[in-house]
């Protein structure tokens, strides 16, 4: 097969254009077992994607059926209209009359080695107790309640109060900055910041406390501020305002009736990279989203209950939420959690944790795969795996070395494999091989989940039925975004404006090949993946320029063997200013405070002048191929192609 160009833009990709031959056709006896055993389900799906998203939903608890499946005015689309339902209700309340009752919940483990257990009964009273810690803060229908939490128990009960009572949550992941937090809970006015006295990363202290209460310093929405004891690390209440949470739970009701919501009625905000410099408060509402994980949840892990489920993600990230609570908790499964890193400590940390729990399906992101290739089969070797029955990969094209290393080691060569593709606005996966049925090929997420239409398009919007080109969803799907929460005409620009408006952009460039199955290969924008986290260059670069030392920035995505993708930085000082090591650590150390880790660039080149076009557009794509140590594309449209030889040979000096 001759390669294909990908999209302008996008990462060459050179593994997943390659031509992969090896065929993983599911196992007969896996198949046997399986939720979904038949093929015709596509077809069914194909022929009637109303009927089948109906026939998903009745899998739901609603405690009024919704009159419409859905009323699709593009892009606005409205699922199950009419009817009222309760995410809480589905991840506990219609599990207390059956035999998950007394089953585990979560099975939590600490970073320390602390473990907690939660049944389904115990997980419903925690929430419901914590529903009314929240009712008696002020909290009600629609009010935003910030989270700000380690990756333990409280955090996901948190949620289900939020949940229960109709409030609207929007976690914030704990390793960004006091400024990144600020900024969501400004976005979204929240009146009540649950948070902790600190968290646990590689041994030391992650203080959240301290972090909020900068944050809070400028975010006068926030009212109450509620800090669960996580470890015993000092911290400042502030009279009036703070309280711990144990203090609050006592003596506090288990009971709290859920509140019916409207199928459409706001369940979370979830914040994410765009390609401008403010991130996206993407909303989701309740019943699509609640059909869509519970639907995905089952099917692509074929969930049963007695399922161990690992899924590593922290809960600060859309796959937290979709695939660590409501997916896997409104079907009654045990999921578990840990807290920490996979290297503390030491490498075998997360194969102790799978030996130690009888862990049976376990959902992870390549850039932890790519690292534990690095540390060697080994770490693994040293467990018994043995319990594993399906591996998971998400957030990021997966190499094929990387599936093939992650089926051999960790999957003992026996577990099927499903790479899941889908997206924060997603909500739900939308293209994975269904382990049952699905061929697999390393590297290829395959096909669309049934009820969605995924096509590979050109600029223009024609299909291209083998190649590459843009993905885009054609019709909408039960747990879409419903707008950019208090931005409703980026809503439209950003997702549904690049060819008609009832066709979805993702933003990602994608391959079919000649049996019609999808290759993944990046974003096209200027959104980079690093380490499965979604980063958009312009946040960083307005971090850097925030610096009283910076002129201009512009910041790149360079290939790396572990995160995918790592930062590179080319800054432009102000007049006077000297550059040296120490304003390069002192820069990184900026954009941390500003964003977070995730966002600290690799690399940072001082230059008298950015590479810009005529019109005074800065040329990422050249700045690109200097940080991958390319021969530069084409420099015909820059204003001062001298710039660019300079720069280079700065860059590999430096
Ligand atoms: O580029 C795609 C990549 O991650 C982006 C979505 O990031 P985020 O909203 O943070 O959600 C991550 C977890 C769902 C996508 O636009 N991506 C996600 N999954 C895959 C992927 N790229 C290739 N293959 C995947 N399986």
């Amino acid at each position: 097969m001759p390669r294909k160009a990908p999209p302008s833009g996008t990462r060459p990709g050179i593994d997943v254009l390659l031509h992969e031959n090896r065929v993983f056709r599911p196992d007969a006896a896996f198949r046997r077992r399986a939720h979904v055993r038949d093929v015709s389900v596509y077809a069914r799906a194909r022929g009637n994607p109303e009927a089948f998203w109906a026939s998903c939903a009745r899998e739901v608890a609603w405690f009024r059926p919704w009159k419409k499946v859905l009323a699709w005015n593009p892009p606005h689309a409205r699922w199950f209209v009419g009817g009222r339902l309760n995410a809480s209700f589905n991840c506990l309340d219609r599990h207390l009359g059956t035999a998950a009752r007394n089953r585990a919940a979560i099975l939590w483990e600490g970073e320390p080695g602390d473990e907690r257990t939660l049944t389904y009964a115990q997980l419903h009273r925690e929430t419901c107790r914590f529903a009314n810690v929240l009712k008696e803060l002020g909290v009600g229908r629609g009010d935003r309640v910030t989270l700000y939490m380690p990756l333990i128990p409280e955090l996901a009960i948190a949620m289900l109060a939020c949940a229960r009572i109709g409030a609207v949550h929007s976690v914030v992941f704990g390793g960004f900055s006091s400024e990144a937090l600020k900024e969501r809970i400004n976005d979204a006015k929240a009146t009540v910041l649950v948070t902790a006295d600190g968290g646990f990363r590689r041994g030391s202290e992650v203080p959240l406390k301290k972090f909020s209460d900068e944050a809070l310093l400028g975010a006068p929405s926030v009212r109450h501020v509620v800090v669960v004891r996580r470890g015993n690390f000092p911290v400042q209440m502030q009279e009036g305002r703070d309280r711990f949470w144990h203090d609050l739970m006592k003596d506090r009701s288990a009971e709290c009736p859920p509140e019916p919501m409207n199928s459409e009625d706001m369940l979370y905000i979830l914040y994410t990279s765009g390609t401008t410099g403010k991130p996206k408060g993407i909303v989701h509402a309740t019943g699509g989203y609640m059909v869509g994980v519970h639907t995905t949840t089952r099917w692509v892990f074929d969930l049963k209950p007695e399922d161990v489920y690992w899924c590593t993600a922290d809960i600060g990230w859309v796959t937290g939420h979709s695939y660590v609570v409501y997916g896997p908790l409104s079907n009654g499964a045990t999921v578990l959690m840990y807290e920490g890193a996979p290297d503390w400590p030491d490498r075998g940390r997360f194969w102790q944790i799978c030996e130690k729990y009888g862990v049976t399906i376990f959902y992870t992101a390549p850039t932890a795969i790519r690292a534990f290739m690095r540390w060697g089969g080994d770490w693994p070797g040293r467990y018994d795996l043995s319990s594993l029955r399906l591996l998971g990969t998400v957030g990021e094209p997966i190499n094929p070395e990387a599936w093939m290393w992650y089926r051999k080691k960790i999957g003992g060569g026996r577990c099927p494999i499903v790479d899941t593709w889908w997206q924060t606005e997603t909500g739900m996966i939308l293209i994975t091989p269904l382990p049952g049925i699905t061929p697999t090929r390393p590297g290829s997420a395959t096909r669309a989940f049934p009820g969605v239409e995924a096509e590979v398009l050109d600029e223009r919007g024609r299909v291209v039925k083998e190649g590459g080109g843009y993905l885009a969803i054609r019709r909408p799907w039960p747990a879409m975004l419903q707008t950019i929460y208090g931005d409703p005409d980026r809503y439209v620009k950003q997702y549904w404006s690049k060819w008609d408006a009832g066709t979805y952009f993702p933003g990602d460039g994608a391959r079919r090949d000649r049996r019609g199955d999808f290759w993944l290969l990046g974003r096209v924008d200027d959104v980079l993946n690093v380490a499965g986290h979604r980063i958009g260059t312009m946040e960083v670069e307005s971090a850097l320029v925030d610096h009283p030392a910076v002129a201009e920035a512009a910041v790149v995505g360079k290939a790396h063997d572990l995160k995918g993708q790592a930062l590179a930085a080319f800054v432009t000082l102000k007049e006077g200013i000297q550059s040296d090591g120490d304003l390069v650590s002192q820069l990184k150390g900026h954009v941390v405070r500003r964003i977070g880790a995730l966002a600290r660039p690799d690399d940072i080149v001082f230059t008298a002048e950015l590479p810009k076009t005529r019109s005074g557009k800065i040329m990422r794509r050249l700045l690109k191929d200097i940080a991958e140590g390319r021969a530069l594309g084409d420099t015909t449209t820059l204003a001062d192609p001298a710039v660019l030889q300079v720069l280079k040979q700065k860059y590999e000096e430096d």
